[in-house]
């Protein structure tokens, strides 16, 4: 199984997801500093697989800090955390696994470096393989959603690519298939950053999984054609009453979706989903650099100096969703709130 990012011995060891498909580069990152920028230029992206990137960089901190003094470490352990938590404001995983980490430094601040050290690398193991034991319960949750033969479209990248491995969207899509569903992904090319073009079609076409490739302003069109049976998409965090923030252009497919009377889904593990948040106003949503819309991959088709705006996320309104499938099950309207609040918090007593 495809997995983007995992502890190699030495360092951080993640495939460039921006070299993708032209290029399979797999690297180890050896600094906290290349942790951070990773994330920021979206070598590691997708919200699973920053938390878990998140998790390994501060047990990699650990590691580099070569003395025996264990307040040192701690500071040193603490110091990583805030950097990277300044990488990508949207994606509440990365924040999630970073207290995550910080609390487990807590409970262990009374061992000896060695133990401290060892404490935190197990438990950035365990927030990665828990993310993918999440994603493959999210699979078996939501295989049921989808039609026993038909097209689902999906946005963004939302597969093992964004995870510890398997996906949310993704996930959902290939325990369909495992389950002998006959599906043909539609997968939206997703300007500007092409994660549909470059990411999901790559997943999918080396899975064997039937995929057709559209520009995202194809998505209306298609529909109309009675060629999309569902939608299904991942989160990078989830308000408390089941409003979604996902990439760019996801709100139009849920608008669409309603239009045509096409279920659209949300999957995403329970540490995308922020009790704190009332609903999805408060959301931060991340804006980048407007060249990303000019001149992606340094092909330059706008004139120069012209005004961009380019935030990266979009919220999608709980009343646009269907379900929401977690590890726990899936979260329905009218009690959506409720029993997401539910599925989470179960996890968490886990
Ligand atoms: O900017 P990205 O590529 O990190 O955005 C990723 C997405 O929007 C994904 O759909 C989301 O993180 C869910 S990943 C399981």
């Amino acid at each position: 199984m495809l997995s983007p990012v995992s502890w190699s011995g030495g360092g951080v060891h993640i495939i460039r997801q921006t070299l993708l498909p032209d290029r399979e580069v797999w690297v180890d990152l050896k600094t906290v500093d290349e942790v951070a920028e990773a994330i920021r230029c979206l070598d590691i992206r997708g919200a699973p697989a920053i938390g878990v990137a998140a998790a390994l960089g501060m047990a990699q901190a650990a590691r580099l800090y070569a003395g025996n003094d264990s307040g040192e470490l701690i500071e040193a352990v603490e110091a990583a955390g805030d950097l990277l938590a300044g990488t990508r404001p949207t994606a509440v995983n990365l924040f999630w696994a970073i207290e995550r980490m910080k609390k487990k430094l807590s409970d262990l601040s009374g061992r000896d470096a060695v133990g401290i050290r060892t404490g935190l690398l197990e438990e950035a193991q365990k927030i990665r393989e828990e993310d993918i034991a999440f994603c493959k319960a999210i699979g078996e949750h939501g295989a049921q959603f989808m039609p026993d033969k038909g097209g689902i479209l999906t946005h963004c990248n939302a597969g093992a690519l964004a995870t510890g491995g398997y996906g949310t969207a993704l996930g959902v899509i290939r325990a369909a298939v495992e389950a002998g569903k006959d599906i043909r992904v539609y997968a939206d090319e997703t300007r500007p950053l092409l994660q549909g073009a470059r990411l999901t079609t790559w997943e999918l076409m080396q899975d064997k999984i039937p995929v057709t490739l559209i520009c995202d302003n194809a998505a209306g069109h298609l529909m109309q054609l009675g060629r999309v049976q569902a939608c299904v998409v991942g989160a990078d965090r989830i308000a408390k009453n089941g409003d979604a923030a996902n990439k760019i252009g996801t709100y139009s497919v849920a608008v669409l979706a309603q239009k045509h009377g096409i279920p659209f889904y949300v999957a995403a593990p329970s540490s995308t989903v922020d009790l704190s948040l009332k609903s999805g106003e408060r959301i931060p949503i991340e804006e980048r650099d407007g060249c990303e819309v000019t001149s992606p991959r340094d092909t330059c088709f706008a004139p120069p100096g012209v005004a961009v705006f380019n935030p990266a996320f979009d919220v999608t309104p709980n009343e646009l969703i269907r379900a929401i499938i977690t590890e726990n099950g899936a979260a329905t309207h009218p009690n959506m709130a409720k029993e997401l609040e539910e599925m989470v918090l179960s996890t968490s007593r886990a």
